[in-house]
């Protein structure tokens, strides 16, 4: 079993890069009333607590969220509210939460968490009407379920890049998801490391048409990731505004990155 624990990460600036378009790509999907399908491949424990021990360790939090203070109009600000209104103001939503925050009675999610306590946690904190929470290989549960119903809907893949093979995994699945599925917009997020790992995922991305954003973290940490990258693919129109949305929204904690042409 792998150690990645997503609390040591909560609220840190990749936090809202990702958060803040998934807000805005979910309110687009969400305009008409016909439902929807959320799918998370990766989904974590789906609420955080900023004043855990392991938030407080990495400091990655009070590099992110603790500098913004998101306008309860914007989408992300009204997850992030709903979610503070429901758990205390220490809480921070993860993806799960976020999207359940924004989708309607209407919509369904399925959610895929295989460390077992994480998995834990989100049925904890997420079980309820409308979700189904799997403890399985993300990437194998995704294509399993695939197209779900409604085939109009947003597939999030988010995984931890523990090991090097995953890049070029990530890339395979989704070619794989998008021929079984092609109505989903799938939004892949990344991290932006020294070694440069995600252009072999980036790379296998490009036989479809994918639009990418990536940003810079500011101030530049010492050391390990710098920045955040995500790949969006059929996405729903004006999508891109969703990239311009996060850029605004973190202005001074993300810095937009001249994006590779897709
Ligand atoms: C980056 S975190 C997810 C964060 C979450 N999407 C969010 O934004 O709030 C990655 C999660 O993937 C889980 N994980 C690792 N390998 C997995 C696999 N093969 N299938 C499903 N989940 C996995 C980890 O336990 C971890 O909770």
């Amino acid at each position: 079993m792998l150690s990645y624990q997503h609390a040591y990460h909560a609220g840190g600036p990749a936090d809202l890069h990702k958060h803040i378009v998934l807000a805005e790509l979910l309110a687009r999907l969400t305009q008409k009333p016909r439902a929807i399908s959320y799918l998370e491949t990766h989904a974590g424990r789906g609420l955080y607590d900023l004043e855990a021990a392991e938030t407080r360790k990495t400091g990655e939090a009070a590099q992110g969220i603790a500098r913004l203070d998101p306008d309860p109009a914007t989408p992300f600000g009204r997850a992030l509210a709903a979610v503070r209104a429901a758990a205390g103001p220490s809480a921070y939503p993860g993806s799960p939460a976020i999207a359940r925050a924004l989708l309607r009675p209407q919509d369904r999610l399925a959610l895929m968490e295989l460390h077992p306590s994480e998995h834990a946690a989100l049925r904890t904190a997420l079980a309820g009407a409308g979700v189904a929470i799997h403890r399985r290989d993300g990437l194998e549960g995704a294509l399993a379920l695939a197209p779900m119903a409604p085939r109009r809907g947003l597939v999030l893949v988010d995984p931890s890049y523990e090991l090097k093979p995953e890049y070029a995994a990530v890339a395979g699945f989704v070619r794989r998801l998008v021929a079984k599925w092609p109505e989903a917009t799938v939004l892949v997020w990344y991290p932006l490391l020294p070694a440069l790992r995600h252009r072999e995922l980036v790379a296998g991305l490009h036989p479809l048409a994918v639009r990418l954003d990536e940003v810079a973290f500011d101030p530049e940490p010492p050391r390990g990731m710098t920045g955040s990258g995500l790949a969006l693919l059929n996405a729903p129109h004006g999508a891109e505004a969703a990239f311009a949305a996060a850029h605004a929204q973190a202005k001074g904690i993300l810095r937009p990155l001249r994006t590779p042409a897709a």
